[in-house]
């Protein structure tokens, strides 16, 4: 092994926004990865987003079309969950959803090899849950990266109960070799990230479902006299209103504190279809 966490290959099991961006990262530092969904509906579209998120990456200058193709070509689109054997690393990056997840761990524990180590890329809920679902739970813990995942260069490390030694020097190893920054932090609901952030986009929520400003108003406050590169609205909006909520109501639960509570305008928003970008439509509308 030539590289100090020992990993060569990578699994991504879960093609959405954030595992079809992790594995790009990740066949950018020049990993070959295998990034497996189920159908081939979800697996067109992951190739569709990394297809124009590479073509932004060239047009922006972070890689030339010699480094874009090469970086295709190490990721390989699959339904074939068998795939994922021989990865020295599976992350799993599957909707938040426990019982979903579980299932995904199951399944993964089954396919990949004893010796690798198992992300998940769950916001919100304990590791320490997910790790049982798995036979060796030393080498399980959180890999929690950020969107838009080519550009933001933190990846949270939640170390939990079981987790080995040897597992989180190996993934913090791996985390600098994709050229971004670790964070470590214990497993509980928030992180270090969440916990600042989710507090600070329900108290804009709040703000705007009492109609103490409007939409842009509350965005250009931050936007503008803070210097932040979205808006509070604007960023649930991108994050997806069902995530946030699902991170917020983990909060809820966990800490029990009101600071945490999604308002109700967010509950009616996420019910009734209104989850942001993803949906064409959240606090402002999308073509
Ligand atoms: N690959 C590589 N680089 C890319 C890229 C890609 N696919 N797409 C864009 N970039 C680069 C651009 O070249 C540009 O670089 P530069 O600043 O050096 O010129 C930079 O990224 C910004 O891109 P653009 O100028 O095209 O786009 P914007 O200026 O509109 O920025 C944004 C878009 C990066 C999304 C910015 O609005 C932003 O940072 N927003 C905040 C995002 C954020 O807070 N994310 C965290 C969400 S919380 C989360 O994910 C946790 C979860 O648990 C909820």
């Amino acid at each position: 092994m030539s590289n100090a966490s020992g990993i060569e290959s990578v699994a991504v099991v879960g093609a959405g926004l954030m595992g079809s961006g992790i594995a790009e990262s990740v066949a950018v530092a020049g990993f070959p990865v295998v990034l497996r969904d189920v159908d081939e509906v979800s697996v067109g579209r992951a190739r569709d987003r990394i297809e124009s998120s590479f073509t932004r990456a060239v047009a922006g200058g972070k890689l030339d079309a010699g480094q874009a193709g090469l970086a295709r070509e190490r990721i390989e689109l699959t339904t074939d969950l068998e795939a994922i054997a021989g990865a020295d690393l599976v992350i799993e990056a599957v909707p938040e959803n426990l019982d979903l997840k579980l299932e995904v761990m199951r399944a993964i524990d089954r396919a990949a090899e004893d010796d690798c180590v198992i992300g998940s890329n769950t916001s919100s809920i304990p590791i320490a849950e997910l790790a049982q679902a798995v036979h060796v739970p030393e080498r399980v813990l959180g890999l929690h990266f950020f969107a838009p995942v080519p550009v933001m260069r933190l990846v949270e490390i939640v170390v939990a109960l079981d987790t080995s030694a040897s597992t989180l020097t190996r993934a913090t190893a791996f985390v600098e070799e994709l050229g971004k920054s670790a964070i470590e932090t214990k497993d509980r609901s928030g992180f270090i990230v969440n916990m600042l952030l989710i507090p600070y986009l329900m108290a804009a929520v709040r703000m705007y479902a009492e109609g103490f400003a409007s939409r842009e108003d509350i965005d250009a406050g931050m936007k503008l006299g803070c210097g932040h590169p979205m808006g509070p609205l604007t960023l649930c909006d991108f994050i997806g209103l069902d995530v946030v909520y699902a991170i917020s109501d983990s909060l809820v639960e966990e800490f029990k504190a009101h600071e945490y509570a999604p308002p109700p305008l967010l509950k009616r928003m996420v019910a009734s279809g209104r989850l942001g970008r993803k949906s064409g439509r959240g606090f402002y509308e999308y073509e």
